[in-house]
């Protein structure tokens, strides 16, 4: 193993192997598998996690090595979370579309105007997600869950979290709700928007389920808290999968794994080594992986020597890092992306629902807009995708019909006509 100052000091590395020290090992307490949360967790199928829950003092020598488990997730060959839809007898693919909240409506209509101009073969069908309460929990509409089964894939606008109060957060209860396991955030510079930086290109994967985000926090004592970071080899595997296969897809040559297993060495530790795993089935594809704050020192210098490479990374630092690589190309007003699962895939801008514009005409339709050609090119359809595109580059770049939030002074509907007089 090699030692934190070293790995910190160093470039994209390679780590050998991470082994368990006992003091990582997690406690167990009455208070712990008492509590909702863990009741929670157990009723989700993380069976990986539930072993290392159930047994968490057994001595590290009784513990198998990670290389010498074995998991069957996906088999190697098959794509993961492709899409499954298939045109109705009108030649087109039905799309749920969630609007969302504030400028919601305002930018989807702007989406829906530049498809039916590029005579895109999608019909849209509109879903109200407004939460209701299902045995004491915060749910989903049934007719909106059916309409996305059937579809396999939605876009979706902001929608607006009660802050310290009220339902828990519909994104969050989305992904949980349609296991959407990665979080999909491409950031390329938009010509004619001068940023300080020029030419990026990143792509970033996050795991979008677990670590972090498990939401298993509880109180031990007064005065100390624990919150339980989850990592399965499970979900681990299909993320990593999907980010060997996306880099395949869009012709980058190289996967780089961010972690922190130099401190997390078994959660961090599982992640990368899975991914080291993963690799040998895409012989073809440039493994290697490189610690986070090194990654984030490095992109904020220089990011171009992240352009040919696909980024793939445990959830919090998913979270950061993508929106540190939206800032390097204006912000999270450009930015698409999409939250990718087995089943389907909903594409949305990562921008809120924006209260302060509402109901104004200022809001700037791109993010949506790159999210459902996202979505396009999820479907196969990549040739409405990159006549959109191309009409809403040229536009961005000649400058003439921008949004207040570019600097210019067109309303939403006028940027989405300029776009739509260059299809
Ligand atoms: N994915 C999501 O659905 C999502 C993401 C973030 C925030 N939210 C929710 O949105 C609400 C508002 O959050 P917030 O104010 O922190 O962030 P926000 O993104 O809504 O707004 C931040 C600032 O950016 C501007 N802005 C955002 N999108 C814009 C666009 N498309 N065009 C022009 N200007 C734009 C807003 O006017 C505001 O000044 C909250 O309820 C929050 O929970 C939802």
């Amino acid at each position: 193993m090699r030692s934190e100052s070293r790995s910190d000091r160093g470039g994209a590395e390679r780590f050998d192997s991470f082994s368990p020290s006992p003091s990582s090992l997690l406690p167990t307490t009455s208070i712990f598998t008492s509590s909702p949360t863990f009741k929670m967790l157990a009723a989700r199928n993380f069976s990986a996690a539930r072993q290392t829950l159930r047994f968490p003092r057994v001595a590290p020598s009784f513990v198998a090595p990670i290389s010498q488990v074995r998991f069957y997730a996906s088999p190697a060959q098959e794509a993961v979370a492709k899409f499954k839809g298939q045109k109705g007898s009108d030649g087109k693919y039905t799309v749920t579309l969630i609007e969302g909240d504030g400028i919601g409506p305002e930018i989807a209509q702007s989406v829906k105007d530049i498809f039916a101009a590029a005579k895109a073969p999608v019909k849209w069908e509109s879903v109200d997600v407004t939460p209701i309460l299902k045995d004491g929990k915060t749910a989903i509409p049934d007719d909106a869950i059916a309409s996305v089964r059937r579809n396999f894939v939605a876009l979706k606008g902001p929608l607006a979290t009660p802050v310290g109060k009220g339902h828990v957060s519909l994104n969050l209860t989305l992904r949980r709700t349609f296991n959407l396991f990665a979080n999909l955030r491409p950031c390329k510079s938009i010509a004619g928007y001068k940023t300080p930086y020029d030419n990026v290109d990143t792509v970033l994967i996050r795991e979008n389920t677990e670590g972090e985000y498990s939401g298993i926090e509880h109180v031990v004592v007064d005065g100390v808290v624990q919150s339980i970071k989850l990592i399965t080899k499970e979900a681990s595997e299909r993320v990593l999968r999907f980010a060997f296969q996306y880099a395949q897809s869009i012709n980058k040559k190289k996967v780089r794994v961010v972690h922190k297993a130099t401190i997390m060495k078994m959660s961090d530790g599982l992640f990368l080594n899975t991914a080291r795993e993963i690799a040998k089935d895409f012989p073809d594809v440039e493994f290697d992986a490189e610690l986070l704050d090194n990654s984030c020192l490095k992109i904020v210098t220089d990011p171009t020597p992240y352009n040919d490479k696909v980024l793939v990374m445990p959830n919090l630092y998913g979270d950061i890092l993508s929106d540190m690589c939206a800032g390097l190309i204006g912000g999270l007003g450009l930015t698409p992306s999409g939250n990718i699962g087995d089943e389907c895939s909903i594409f949305e801008a990562v921008h809120g629902s924006a209260p302060d514009i509402a109901g104004q005409g200022l809001a700037n339709p791109t993010a949506l807009l790159l999210s459902s050609i996202m979505m396009l090119q999820h479907m196969g359809l990549h040739d409405h995708a990159a006549r959109i595109q191309k009409a809403t580059f040229d536009t961005l770049a000649e400058g003439k019909a921008l949004t207040g939030d570019l600097g210019g002074k067109a309303k939403t509907h006028e940027y989405a006509q300029a776009i739509i007089s260059r299809l």
